[in-house]
């Protein structure tokens, strides 16, 4: 009775949990809406069973007991459950799941295909260039068109990771030696909300990314800009910052396209930093106290990320390092 009570007040709150940014509950995509329908039929169906099975534990339990132990009974229960039912229901789900398109990302048509490697703990992005040259590199924030199919190759640097945009599209693991792939469309300009959902490590949980649906012109001209290698610095403040930059060693794991010395290749890619809403794969807003902090206490605001936190720099050298960072749009 208690248990009961419990369950009814419990369960408009376990419901409630259902919502919000990375609910797949409510797709705003065409292939997070076959997995919602693959959902709803899995629920009906298995609904229809429960009831079968439960209406023949009743009948079992009370029915009278002569036509209980006949020969024909035990046969009807055993091709009716045994037979009958697997041979309608295992068809019905397997011919549904093949109709959905993610799965089978690698052949079914897509407008372009990015590719996405995970890190421990943030995601490369590398767009395909428009002119056909070397791949864009960008992280932690994806930009894709809006209302076309877009495909993307997924690979890890280290560990598995999994890589899942939940309102629109089923999650696809990123595993060493292997080559995955899924299949991704917005319905309409928006932003969301992606994340690994395979536990890689100390900072899993943190390992988000926003996904910016554009329209596609918009999204046309945006690549163009990507693909721009950095301003060079124009203000004092920003050469400085630059050159702290160099010095400090940022430079030998992150890129920044356009400035010498940094070439690095296994840290973000900085190239457009001040651009993205976030930083440290979607831990704290991108503005320049927050910047601050993340270089000066990147283990406290991120244990286990690769990243030493630099706090050799003193108040005045992380504003400015900042500063330049911010200003890279
Ligand atoms: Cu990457 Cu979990």
């Amino acid at each position: 009775m208690r248990l009961a009570f419990a369950a009814a007040l419990g369960s408009p709150l376990l419901l409630a949990g259902c919502g919000g940014a990375q609910s797949w509950l409510s797709p705003l995509g065409p292939n997070a809406a076959e997995t919602l329908d693959l959902f709803r039929l899995t629920l009906w169906v298995s609904a229809v069973v429960v009831l079968l099975v439960g209406g023949t534990l009743l009948h079992a339990l009370f029915a009278r007991r002569r036509w209980r132990g006949s020969d024909r009974y035990r046969l009807l229960l055993m091709a009716g459950g045994g037979v009958v039912l697997p041979a309608v229901v295992l068809p019905v789900f397997l011919v549904q799941s093949l109709r959905i398109d993610w799965p089978f990302a690698e052949e079914r048509p897509a407008e372009l295909t990015i590719d996405v490697v995970a890190w421990q703990f943030w995601w490369e992005i590398r767009y395909p260039s428009p002119d056909g040259g070397a791949p864009i590199v960008s992280a932690n924030e994806l930009r894709i068109p809006a209302g076309v199919p877009v495909r993307f190759r997924l690979t890890t640097a280290d560990v598995i990771h999994s890589f899942w945009i939940p309102k629109l599209a089923g999650k696809v693991d990123m595993v060493p030696g292997r080559v995955n792939y899924a299949l991704v469309q917005a319905d309409a300009p928006d932003t969301f909300r992606g994340a690994c959902f395979e536990f890689c490590g100390l900072q899993h949980a943190h390992m988000a990314f926003d996904v910016i649906a554009m329209p596609p012109k918009e999204f046309a001209d945006w690549l163009r800009r990507e693909a721009q290698p950095a301003q060079p610095p124009a203000t004092e403040e920003a050469r400085e910052g630059a050159r702290l930059f160099i010095e400090s060693g940022c430079g030998s794991c992150h890129a920044v396209r356009g400035l010498p010395g940094a070439e690095g290749e296994v840290a973000p890619d900085l190239t457009h930093v001040g651009s993205r809403r976030t930083i440290g794969a979607g831990m704290l807003p991108n503005r320049l106290g927050a910047l601050a902090g993340w270089i000066a206490a990147t283990q406290q605001v991120k244990p286990g990320a690769n990243m030493p936190s630099f706090n050799q720099l003193s108040g005045p050298e992380l504003h400015t390092l900042s500063a330049y960072l911010e200003g890279l749009r």
